[in-house]
């Protein structure tokens, strides 16, 4: 099973991380295609935890090649922090690869995510702030950085004085801060460059002929598909594709050689930041289920707080036609269900299984903006479980009711559910089907 791609159907967080981790002994690379340091993703090992940013889980596998394709935008500060941090803790990063290909995230690109958040007001999309959208935008725009212009300072000036020529006006006369200079810009970026260069590689070709050898290779995901730019709630979104077609042209690997497309999503449903949700549990009063108190049951049993920025989770129950909406824009074969054990406690569980838009009943997410904003779940109840399942390690183990929600799920899902999380450690999941 050489190509497999493995994305986050919701929007994010669903524990891409753990389950990259859990693949990790049975894959030779892992690739981060999209995305930069905006991800988060914890991963526990034993009694060690691990928060990754800008590298891909993979590179906690010690068998594994972790490699930073073109698809990624690199802010080489965070890069080499987490490099050194993760050495600091026995970490074998030596073997990292990065693309020449990726652009780079420089002092403007966070400087303007922050003002212009700012100047949005009451639209912002509550971003991470790290300089992700204003990097792809100025990919997009052709006035980019990318890793290889690090490598020749008279082409790096050049292309940092177009890029600040506009940014310092924009800066100085709409939004009123102070013009940044290109020495410090190129100075700032030129400091890595030689620890840099022994990683830069083609990565394209490097994954191609280690698929031509047979060996296995995990592309792995940032964010997820309803943060997708294309894909996802626009303008509430990020500025890649993390859908799995962005595995493609973000790492230079054609779509036939993806054999297999794993999607992570939760038992329920969180999102950091702002946009539509509609499953997401707001009611001050009403019945115990559908109110704010149950929202803050999932936070606190899920530890639902950003593992960037550390903000609170919105939160909300399980909403069906979203995954079966991801099943079909990334061409799932097999979900990884997780955080089942948060669940644990409920007399019941709401799953919404389809929206009411001003009266109309829609089956499938609405392909409108403001119906997405204005639909509201329709629920049904599933019975809920008191036994603790965090133990469980078959599928057999897991009481009735629990066993009942996963085959319900499955069957409004898209696809089937082939593991499942029962806890935040490495160990804590059940395998129903192999998954490599
Ligand atoms: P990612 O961004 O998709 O990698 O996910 P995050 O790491 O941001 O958030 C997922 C959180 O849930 C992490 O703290 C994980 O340790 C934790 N986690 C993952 N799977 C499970 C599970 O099955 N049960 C529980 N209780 N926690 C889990
Ligand atoms: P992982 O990989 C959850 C959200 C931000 C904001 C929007 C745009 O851990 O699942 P950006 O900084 O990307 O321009 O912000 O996207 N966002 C995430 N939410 N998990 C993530 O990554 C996210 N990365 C970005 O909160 O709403
Ligand atoms: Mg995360």
């Amino acid at each position: 099973m050489p190509g497999i791609v493995l994305i986050g159907a919701q929007w994010g967080d669903e524990g891409k991380g753990k389950a990259t981790d859990l693949l990790g002994d049975r894959v030779d690379y892992v690739v981060k295609f999209n995305g930069g340091n905006n991800a988060g993703h914890t991963v526990v090992i034993g009694d060690k935890k691990f928060a990754l940013h800008l590298l891909p889980s993979g590179i906690l596998s010690p068998g594994v090649t972790p490699v930073i394709a073109n698809g990624v935008v690199i802010d080489v500060e965070v890069l080499f922090d987490e490099l050194t941090a993760l050495g600091a803790r026995d970490v074998d990063v030596s073997k990292l690869l990065v693309s020449g290909n990726a652009h780079v995230i420089t002092s403007y690109h966070r400087t303007l995510d922050k003002v212009t958040e700012r100047f949005l007001g009451k639209r912002q999309i509550g971003t991470t702030g790290r300089g992700i959208g204003p990097s792809y935008a100025d990919k997009i725009n052709r006035v980019g950085i990318r890793i290889q212009d690090l490598f020749d300072e008279k082409i790096l000036r050049q292309k940092v004085e177009g890029a600040l020529d506009q940014k310092n006006h924009l800066l100085v006369k709409v939004y009123n801060r102070r013009a940044i200079s290109v020495d410090e810009v190129v100075d700032d970026l030129l400091q890595y460059t030689e620890r840099l260069r022994p990683m830069v590689a083609d990565t394209s070709l490097v994954l191609n002929q280690a698929l031509d050898r047979g060996e296995t290779v995990l592309f792995e995901g940032g964010q997820a598909t309803m943060l997708d730019v294309d894909h996802g709630t626009y303008p509430f979104v990020t500025s890649s594709n993390a859908t799995s077609g962005g595995a493609a042209t973000g790492s230079g690997v054609a779509p036939n050689r993806f054999d297999r497309v794993i999607a992570v999503v939760k038992a329920y449903t969180t999102r950091v930041g702002a946009g539509p949700f509609p499953t997401e549990l707001l009611a001050p009063e009403g019945d115990w289920a559908y109110t704010a108190k149950a929202g803050e049951f999932l936070r606190s049993a899920g530890f639902e707080f950003g593992t960037t920025t550390g903000r609170p989770r919105r939160c909300g129950w399980y909403d069906a036609p979203i995954a079966r909406y991801a099943a079909r824009i990334n061409g799932v074969t097999d979900f990884v269900l997780t955080k089942l054990d948060v669940l644990t406690g409920l007399e019941r569980i709401p799953v919404c299984v389809a929206y009411d838009v001003d009266g109309t009943r829609h089956d499938e997410v609405p392909y409108s903006q403001s119906d997405f904003h204005h639909a509201t779940p329709i629920y049904e109840e599933l019975p809920g479980w008191s036994d603790d399942i965090s133990g469980a390690r078959e599928f057999s183990d897991l009481p009735r009711a629990a066993q009942d929600y996963v085959l319900a799920l499955e069957e409004m899902s898209g696809s089937r559910m082939s593991a499942i999380g029962v806890g935040p450690a490495r160990d804590a999941i059940i395998a129903r089907h192999d998954l490599v």
